[in-house]
């Protein structure tokens, strides 16, 4: 009999439920249903500190190919401070391997991003068989050329962008989007591409107001009344990214505490300099939430059965990744600790550029 414990951990996306079902499936399909259980830990890390888990049968398994969210609940545990104890003195990894150990598991498969694989691979380094699989609509993740969620998110953003063009052409404003991503641009980029964006501002592209204005104005010019702008939630400005740490965080303090974000800011100097009407437009975590797209749902099947072959080949201490369109393994040490982040002189920018699009830096 076959235990393997499973988890959903960090911020959720629109895919896990069905990476799940992919793993579930594989194992029963692998070592019959009588031939394995399965432990799903609630709350992810933390269900598996505090021995809070669910025992599941094929069933909590079915009808979740269009179910965004997760089953299981997921939290989010810094790695920053898995070594320190929780408020009443318990040693989180301790507890880790002690629920592992005490439901003599087999496998503990997570389900993450950046943060949470960090952690994979601490449990890992621990002696425990670990399996990760690469979650997050930031798609930045190293190891993996996407992360499920991803897709689901571009689209609830295009949406969001296409929504924002027929509003933005009927009075002549100015609009900006303002997109999830953490310190990654890849979800502003694609969406912002897919959408029509005439400006997108991502932080691996620090922009410049003057450019900027300059776009809207063009845009003006040539007769259109309207401008979209694509910004990132973590778009950075030249000023502030020419500052030494300590200075940027102050400054990033500094607009945090006048604005609700920094779309904000960066609308305020529009209406400043040009005196047109601009609105901000904040999807926040509509982008993480509803239905999986079909990529992500073929993405996320494939990912979760490769994670039950590798279960039964023995082949722990992996995330399971796709490049080139195959299905992968790397190794968890070299995932942990690592951004995957846009590359500002790579092919999609310069196409984006031959599309007329700005990035607010020329
Ligand atoms: O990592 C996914 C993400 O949605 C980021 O894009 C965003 O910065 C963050 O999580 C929001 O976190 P929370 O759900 O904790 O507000």
């Amino acid at each position: 009999m076959k235990r393997i414990g499973i988890l959903t951990s960090g911020g959720d996306c629109q895919a896990l439920n069905v990476t799940m079902r992919g793993v579930a499936k594989g194992l029963y399909s692998i070592y019959g249903r009588e031939g394995v259980e399965i432990f799903g830990f609630i709350d992810g890390y933390k269900g598996l500190m505090y021995e809070d888990y669910r025992k599941m049968t094929p069933v909590d398994f079915s009808g979740l190919l269009t179910v965004g969210g997760t089953i299981l609940g997921s939290s989010r545990t810094p790695f920053k401070l898995i070594r320190e104890p929780d408020e009443n003195g318990l040693d989180k990894v301790e507890a880790m391997k002690y629920t592992y150990r005490r439901l003599r598991l087999d496998c503990l498969v997570v389900l993450g991003g950046n943060g949470s694989q960090k952690t994979a691979n601490l449990l890992s380094e621990e002696g425990l068989n670990v399996i990760g699989l690469p979650k997050t609509i930031d798609n930045d993740l190293w190891g993996t050329d996407t992360t499920f969620g991803f897709q689901s998110a571009i689209a609830v953003a295009t949406d969001v962008i296409d929504c924002i063009h027929t509003t933005a052409s009927s009075h002549n404003r100015i609009f900006l989007v303002e997109i999830m991503g953490h310190k990654a641009g890849w979800l502003t980029l694609n969406a912002g591409i897919a959408g029509g964006a005439d400006i997108i501002l991502i932080p691996e592209i620090p922009y410049n107001i003057d450019s900027v204005i300059k776009k809207v104005e063009e845009r003006s010019r040539s007769g259109h009344g309207f401008t979209i702008l694509a910004v990132a939630e973590g778009a950075i400005s030249q000023e502030v990214a020419a500052m030494d740490k300590k200075e940027r965080k102050k400054a990033l303090a500094k607009i945090a505490k006048e604005y609700p974000s920094g779309s904000y800011e960066i609308a305020a100097k529009i209406t400043e300099r040009t005196g047109k009407e601009v609105r901000v437009t904040v999807p926040g975590h509509m982008q993480r939430g509803g239905v999986p797209c079909a990529y992500d749902r073929v993405l996320s099947s494939r990912l979760g059965t490769t994670a039950a072959l590798e279960i039964s080949k023995g082949n722990f201490g992996n995330l399971v990744a796709i490049h080139d369109h195959k299905i992968i393994t790397v190794p968890l040490k070299e995932v942990a600790g690592k951004l995957k982040t846009v590359d500002p002189t790579g092919d999609i920018i310069e196409e984006a550029r031959l599309l007329g699009i700005s990035f607010g830096d020329d």
